[in-house]
């Protein structure tokens, strides 16, 4: 086997864990046709292909215009069940371990879908892959930055009755023009209702951002983080902090956060010394799941095998799982890299 192909092999047989993940940008155009069958609502595309063909994005908006119209579909609580049941069993079947999901209530509440229709969908998926699989997860709730500080609280309201199964808040949606400074209220909140935090930040914003990110907002991680990479003091200040980033390399490229694979800069936020891990995102849209971004990073960008240990490391490190869980995994990683 040449060394690509033995990387690729050991990266799909590693234990995995997923920590920067929409759940809505997991609805594939089939399942999203038929969910659209099933509430009798009409997509605007008239077939799969016309809806895949569609997928060419220059920047995130353009993305996010889809997204939001993907997602108007899902109506009813086994709606959402089925999203993230299909997602579950698709990266199940990829060797992850535990994955940390994102959902978007706000992108349901403002077209009259109920929190708990969605999260009881959500929860009760998570709950089943849990007990079929040993899959364990986290569930985080996002803020829509491009809405109000108010619509936030009006979430978070949305959610008290919830919060049990409600892991941490997160920040996403049209970064630039919607800085972090916008919601830091809602996050002190957060913060102190003993919410985990984490924030897109760097990913079309700039540096600046990422530092309201880690000053106003205190993440406990960071969401892309790409653009951070500009400025020497916030790479040694994320250094000192530990923070993890999820980096997410496929979306990166379909959203022309990077020009060519080629040239993705995970390897040299390893270099700098960065925790950084890798994530699929919204993989139904960017063209791949967990393991097609560890093999375009193994095919594109020359990572080597302490690279991919590093990052499969970094990644149940910076997971918010228990850490009698983190050491059997870690313990497995070790196995297999005979290390
Ligand atoms: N960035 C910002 N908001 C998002 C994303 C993303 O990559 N995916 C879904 N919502
Ligand atoms: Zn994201």
């Amino acid at each position: 086997m040449t060394n690509t192909a033995s990387l690729i092999a050991l990266s799909k047989a590693m234990p995995k864990t997923e920590l920067h993940l929409h759940i809505e940008g997991t609805f594939e155009p089939e399942q999203m046709f038929s969910i659209a069958q099933r509430n009798q609502v009409t997509l605007k595309y008239a077939t799969v292909e016309e809806l895949k063909a569609a997928y060419q994005f220059t920047n995130l908006q353009d993305f996010l215009d889809l997204y939001y119209q993907g997602m108007s579909v899902l109506i009813k609580e086994a709606d959402f069940y089925d999203l993230t049941m299909a997602y579950l069993q698709k990266v199940h079947s990829e060797n992850v371990v535990h994955v940390e999901i994102f959902f978007d209530p706000q992108g349901h509440t403002e077209r009259g879908v109920p929190f708990d229709v969605q999260i009881k969908g959500i929860r009760q998926a998570l709950e089943d892959a849990k007990q079929k699989w040993g899959m364990t997860y986290q569930l985080i709730m996002s803020f829509l930055r491009h809405l109000s500080e108010e619509s936030a609280f009006e979430t978070l309201e949305a959610a008290k009755p919830f919060l049990d199964w409600i892991d941490g808040v997160g920040l996403d949606s049209s970064e630039v023009g919607h800085p972090p400074e916008k919601f830091a209220k809602v996050f002190s909140v957060c913060r102190d209702l003993g919410l985990k935090i984490t924030a897109h930040a760097g990913e079309e914003g700039p540096p600046e951002y990422v530092w309201q990110a880690l000053d106003l907002i205190k993440v406990q991680r960071i969401d892309h983080g790409n653009r951070a990479l500009e400025d020497d003091d916030l790479v040694a200040e994320i250094a000192r902090q530990q923070l993890t980033l999820t980096v997410c390399p496929l979306s990166n490229l379909k959203l022309c956060v990077v020009n060519d694979m080629v040239d993705h800069p995970i390897r040299t936020m390893l270099k700098l010394g960065l925790k950084a891990t890798v994530n699929s995102d919204d993989p139904a849209y960017f063209g791949g799941y967990m393991n097609d971004n560890y093999q375009a990073l193994i095919e594109r960008t020359q990572i080597n095998k302490q690279e991919l240990y590093q990052l499969a490391r970094n990644g149940i490190e910076g997971s918010w799982m228990e850490t009698a869980i983190k050491k059997q995994h870690l313990q497995q990683l070790d196995i297999l890299f005979d290390n």
